[in-house]
């Protein structure tokens, strides 16, 4: 219940950036609403007018007037608050979105592990546009269709209680008809919303893997599989079309019944002269207007179970803590990063680094060694404070790492990472399609590299960077390398050519230093990095 609060604030919150205009919409709303009571009523007066005699034309000429300037009243209030409704909902959209974007912007690496890209994506897109349609059409319209059926009863009930107090009666069972109806309808939408979500993920799944699916020639398999979730989607909007086709109907049937009840009863009451003919009248129009909104509660409820559930979805993405920040500034200018007694893992179960020590000296060149998995990123993710220790901690000069400001400590690193792409281009202007240019992973890599050195720097950290360039470009990254001795580094490779001079080659497994020291000493030892550099030495001669 706080929750659901919470979220209402929030979504409030952004309405608030617009308070005048929504004020005025407002108004104009209730304009609408009290124009249209006031005409059945108008149609009373000429009714009972013209049956008791005591009206002329002048009168008749007059009340229609008050109806036509009614309607026109209708029409300009409704264009006004309509066009207003729209325009904040789009300015409150764009606020929603940009602020949840700076929001996931902000959010530690870990989120991102556990999100697919889809899905954030989803998010900021079609999550807003959701709460756009809950704005403009639904919220705003039920307050109105609230204000209008108030109207409607202190009008009624001034013309008969007795009467009024039956439709009161039978409106009460129409609504818990409906909500029972309810119960179902979010059933029905829950299984439509889980085949869609099914069915995209396997679009997109079949897309990404095409060459995979192609391989391996499993084209048939995939298009059975297609078929089942497109049948079960197919079944889902069966099944909403039924409980569409019930509903209607048994709503327009219990409206010409309150109507006939209506008649009945009211027509009993004219004749007993506590009613007047033009009042009964008016109120079978009344009847109609309340049944309207009950009639569109079908949509609505679409509306507002998706409105709700990307209100819900965005919620918890503001919600995720930001990544937490500290105010020293890092300029640079360093003795040493000190890893204490680091232990680390990913989901809380798995160490992927335990009681880790590590000392990196300024101006030192280290290199990671070791298999796949032994934890050589995990190190450079912890040092770019991408994640946090469980235990022990990482010190820049005797500071713990998370006292810094993570900005200014990513400032002064240039990295290139595994498996980073550059950023795709963003459609041009004019052109309709991404204009993504196809690069080799190799000149992409080459990008990276000119991009990252191309900025000052103090520590260079290459995760595997030269894993896709051919041997010439390979040497002109280590003269490079070389050309900057005076600068830390920390370098990742599985190729040995590059790393031979280094000062300090860290052999790593399971997350834990087995060797550690200078080539040929290491060498020496016939140990872990005598095995690799004799395996290396076969493929590359080195
Ligand atoms: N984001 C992540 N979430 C969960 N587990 C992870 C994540 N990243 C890495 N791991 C796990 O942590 C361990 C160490 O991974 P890490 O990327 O540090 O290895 P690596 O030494 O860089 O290997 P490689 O030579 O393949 O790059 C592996 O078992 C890996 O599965
Ligand atoms: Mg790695």
């Amino acid at each position: 219940m706080t929750r659901d609060r919470n979220i209402l604030g929030w979504l409030l919150s952004f309405s608030k950036l617009f308070r005048n205009w929504l004020i005025i919409a407002f108004l104009s709303m209730i304009l609408v609403a009290s124009f249209e009571i006031a005409i059945p009523y108008k149609i009373k007066e000429i009714v009972d007018g013209l049956i008791s005699n005591e009206i002329d034309k002048e009168i008749i000429v007059s009340i229609s007037t008050h109806v036509l300037l009614l309607i026109s009243g209708i029409l300009i209030f409704s264009a006004i608050f309509s066009y207003i409704l729209n325009i904040t909902g789009q300015k409150i959209m764009h606020e929603i979105r940009q602020s949840t974007f700076d929001h996931i912007v902000s959010l530690p690496q870990s989120f991102f592990d556990k999100q697919d890209v889809g899905r954030i994506t989803t998010r900021i897109t079609n999550d807003v546009n959701a709460l756009n349609e809950f704005y403009t059409n639904v919220l705003v319209q039920f307050l109105k269709e609230i204000l209008v059926l108030v109207g409607i009863l202190i009008v009624m009930f001034s013309f008969n209680s007795f009467l009024a107090m039956m439709i009161v009666v039978v409106n009460i069972f129409i609504i818990i008809f409906a909500l029972l109806y309810k119960k179902r309808l979010r059933r029905v939408y829950a299984k439509l919303r889980l085949t869609i979500a099914q069915l995209n993920s396997f679009i997109n799944e079949s897309i990404r893997g095409m060459s995979l699916l192609k391989i391996y020639n499993k084209e048939n398999m995939n298009y059975s599989r297609f078929q089942e979730y497109s049948n079960q989607n197919y079944q889902a909007n069966m099944e909403q079309m039924y409980t569409f086709a019930i509903f209607r109907p048994l709503i327009e049937f219990m409206y010409v019944f309150s109507v006939a009840i209506v008649i009945w009863i009211g027509g009993g009451l004219v004749v007993n002269n506590s009613l007047t003919i033009g009042a009964l009248l008016a109120i079978v129009f009344y009847i109609r207007m309340v049944f309207r909104p009950i009639l569109e509660l079908a949509d609505k409820y679409n509306i507002l179970q998706s409105a709700l559930a990307a209100s819900e979805n965005l919620f918890a993405i503001i919600q995720t803590p930001s990544e937490k920040n500290g105010t020293r500034k890092f300029d640079g200018n360093f003795k040493k990063i000190d890893f204490k007694d680091v232990s680390f893992s990913y989901d809380e179960d798995n160490w992927v680094l335990k009681d880790f020590n590590l000392e990196i000296k300024k101006g030192q060149s280290i290199v990671l060694l070791g298999p796949t998995g032994s934890g050589k990123t995990t190190i450079v993710n912890l040092i770019l404070g991408f994640y946090v220790p469980q235990k022990g901690n990482i010190y820049i000069d005797d500071y713990p790492l998370a006292s810094y400001d993570l900005k200014s400590i990513r400032e002064n690193f240039s990295v290139i990472m595994q498996d980073t792409p550059l950023f795709n281009n963003v459609p041009e202007e004019g052109s309709y399609h991404d204009v993504e240019e196809i690069r080799s992973r190799g000149e992409k890599q080459i990008d990276n590299i000119k991009k990252i050195i191309s900025r000052p720097f103090h520590i260079i950290i290459l995760d595997e960077a030269t894993s896709n360039l051919d041997l010439d470009l390979e040497r002109d990254v280590k003269q490079y390398l070389d050309s900057i001795k005076n600068k830390t580094s920390i370098l990742i490779a599985h190729r040995l050519n590059l790393i031979k001079d280094y000062n300090e080659i860290i052999v790593l497994e399971n997350g834990q230093i087995v060797e550690k020291g200078v080539h040929k000493k290491l060498i020496n030892k016939k140990g872990e990095y005598y095995d690799i550099f004799n395996l290396n030495k076969k493929f590359y001669e080195i």
